[in-house]
């Protein structure tokens, strides 16, 4: 008999501190008006630890919801687009900090869809037998990489973390089914120069990121995949809209996420929306929604989920899940971030003024220009 893979734990790790619109226009051309009615978003969090820190404080909360101990998990999947470093992975820093002894440990790298991707991955491994117990963890720490002088980006983005416990079951319930695809002569609608490793040795630091952003083009490919990707993943699964008690989808746009259910026939009574608290936190954004449904109850034993997404590549996806019997966790834990003794702004106003000084250092806005020839557009 196929072997089923089930959400048995969930967890979020919210940073505290509050970035609100009124904050950013302190030191961008743009008002609360503006950002709310072209993006729905009223504030998102900056967080003052690094994220594999967010990391395994949503990792022990989701372990101890399911009732498991770090001993017992064989696989960390960690979803992000925003690691400090390509080598060592950023599952193992969570993986020692946790102390999973046995676990194995990988990331996985499709932008704001990488939480998604991950659910696949380990859903596929434990079918084979290769795991039992997996911890899928989508985490952001996007504002150290944030072009905090360019309003067209700065306002969208936020940090966040939320990881899941996917279990092995023979009961008929868990992931059952997915759509994955890329739009990938997209590719070019949003990359953000300097984040990640790809740039050591041609001039451009970490301090110095630029973001290419084709804000229009990412709208319309995400309404059009998400919508797609949806609509396949009830196909394939014999499943109507009707049928969907819950809409978990990535929020990167209060109009994106509108348009998609209007385009699947879900009423947005049915859609668990974040995206005014939290921005778009990218790979965080679905599995921190999933955790705030279950703490409010709106996923209730037998529910259907289903979670659409998109991220730069353009990827996107699709996930159909039936949630099992328990909608309470089986424990907690005690396990927190250190206090935070900083504003949002204060954090903000710091990564600005190392990139100032760093762009000056090194000269490595000047270089850009060159490095965008160098790699051409795709
Ligand atoms: C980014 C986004 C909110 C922009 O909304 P939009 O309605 O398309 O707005 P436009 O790009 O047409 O910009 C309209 C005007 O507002 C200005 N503007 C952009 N950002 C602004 C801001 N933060 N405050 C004030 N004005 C702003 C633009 O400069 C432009 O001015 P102009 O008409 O004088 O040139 C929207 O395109 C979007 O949500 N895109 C997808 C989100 C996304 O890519 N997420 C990441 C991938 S997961």
């Amino acid at each position: 008999m196929m072997m089923n893979a089930a959400i048995t734990g969930w967890g979020k790790c919210m940073p505290p501190a509050v970035l609100t619109n009124a904050d950013l226009s302190t030191f961008l051309e743009t008002d609360d008006e503006w950002i709310v009615s072209r993006t729905g978003m009223h504030e998102r969090r900056v967080s003052h630890v690094p994220a594999i820190e967010m990391a395994t404080v949503a990792a022990a909360r989701a372990l101890a919801c399911a009732g498991l101990a770090a001993g017992d998990v064989d696989l960390i999947v960690y979803g992000s687009c925003s690691n400090d470093e390509q080598v060592p992975n950023s599952a193992s820093g969570v993986q020692v900090r946790l102390g999973a002894a046995h676990a194995a440990s990988m990331d996985i790298n499709t932008a704001c869809t990488s939480f998604l991707y991950g659910v696949s991955s380990a859903a596929a491994m434990i079918r084979t037998g290769a795991v039992r117990n997996a911890v899928v963890i989508g985490v952001e720490l996007i504002s150290p990489y944030m072009d905090w002088s360019n309003r067209g980006v700065a306002v969208l983005f936020g940090d966040g973390c939320a990881a899941v416990v996917l279990q092995a079951t023979d009961e008929p319930f868990g992931l059952l089914g997915e759509k994955l695809g890329c739009y990938a002569e997209s590719r070019q609608a949003l990359r953000v120069r300097g984040m990640g490793c790809t740039y050591a040795n041609r001039g451009l630091t970490l301090g110095d990121t630029q973001w290419d952003f084709d804000g229009q083009e990412i709208f319309k490919r995400a309404v059009h995949g998400m919508g797609e990707a949806a609509a396949e993943v009830m196909k394939k699964c014999g499943v109507q809209a009707s049928d969907v008690d819950l809409v978990v989808p990535h929020q990167a746009n209060l109009r994106i996420i509108e348009a998609v259910v209007k385009r699947i026939h879900v009423p947005l009574d049915k859609v668990m929306l974040t995206v005014q608290r939290y921005g778009n936190m990218s790979a965080a954004t679905v599995p921190v929604a999933l955790v705030e449904a279950l703490e409010t109850g709106r996923v209730t034993p037998g529910s259907l989920l289903l979670m659409p997404a998109f991220g730069a590549g353009l990827t996107l996806c699709a996930h159909l899940i039936r949630w099992g019997q328990r909608v309470t966790p089986l424990g907690t834990t005690d396990i927190d971030l250190p206090p935070c003794t900083e504003t949002a702004l204060d954090m903000v106003n710091r990564i600005r003024q190392v990139k100032a000084s760093a762009v000056e250092r090194s000269g490595a806005a000047l270089m850009a220009p060159t490095l965008a020839e160098t790699l051409g557009s795709r």
